[in-house]
């Protein structure tokens, strides 16, 4: 019934319990799950997950703003290797994290224009992070925007004038996270009442994020049907047709099959 299109089920947060995390997702109604690399040893991992759950289980690589310093030829040369593996469906998470600031900025700048280049070189759709570096990242994508094979701002924490802009003139998604449950969200629920249905995606980022009522608490895949609901609320929609349209927005950006 849903598409978690953003969850980091390798991460050891789930050490003592990933099968069963990954069994209770499947029990509730999550038809698919796209894991996301954050690095090079981490989109491994992604990989051999979904080879675990064929079909259920999709992967995501690339190297995350927060380790922007490891980008490099050596890098770039295991992620090129990496995309010929089947499960592999995206390239991300990529982009600027100007919060946080993990890695420099010029670091961040040159990981993320340079992994674009590679994305549109191995013409695989990109996951975006974006962290109060909206115009930044704007500018980096509108210049690709013709060879690049689409993409998803994940997170979504940009306005809903931003969002029509992505949506409208990008042809990009927006992936809202559990974060649109919390009361002082207003901005993030302003942008799912104002776009069209057709271009959103719904995440956990888990283990990140809890949408309410686990707020606080490690997020999981099943939690989506909370984001879900306040989504379809939002929207005045029902929830099973909010589904339907999100999980069809997610397999043609990914490009998943329909089993
Ligand atoms: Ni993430």
């Amino acid at each position: 019934m849903f598409i978690d299109s953003h969850a980091h089920l390798d991460m050891s947060e789930y050490e003592k319990d990933r099968a069963e995390v990954i069994e209770r997702a499947f029990t509730r109604g999550i038809d698919h799950i796209v894991n996301i690399g954050i690095d090079v040893a981490s989109s491994r991992k992604a990989i051999a997950l979904a080879r675990s759950y064929k079909k259920k289980i999709s992967a995501s690589i690339g190297l995350h703003p927060h380790s922007a310093s490891e980008w490099g030829r050596e890098a770039a040369d295991a992620f090129r290797q990496m995309a010929l593996e089947p499960e592999v469906v995206a390239y991300g998470e990529i982009g600027l994290d100007f919060y946080r600031n993990h890695s420099p900025k010029e670091d961040q700048l040159k990981a993320f224009v340079e992994q674009l280049d590679l994305a549109v070189e191995l013409q695989l759709p990109v996951v975006i992070h974006d962290r109060e570096a909206h115009r930044e990242t704007l500018t980096a994508l509108r210049g690709r925007l013709g060879s690049l094979k689409g993409g998803v701002i994940h997170c979504f924490s940009g306005d809903a004038k931003m969002a029509d802009l992505v949506v409208s003139k990008m042809d990009f998604y927006i992936s809202i996270p559990g974060t649109v449950t919390y009361a002082k969200a207003v901005t993030v629920q302003e942008v799912v009442r104002n776009l069209p249905v057709e271009r959103l995606l719904l995440e956990t980022d888990a283990p990140f994020l809890a949408p309410v009522p686990f707020r606080g608490k490690r997020n999981e895949p099943a939690y989506v049907f909370h984001t879900a609901r306040m989504v379809a609320e939002l929207k005045g929609m029902d929830l099973n047709t909010l589904g339907a349209v999100t999980s069809k927005n997610a397999r043609n950006l990914f490009g998943l099959g329909r089993s």
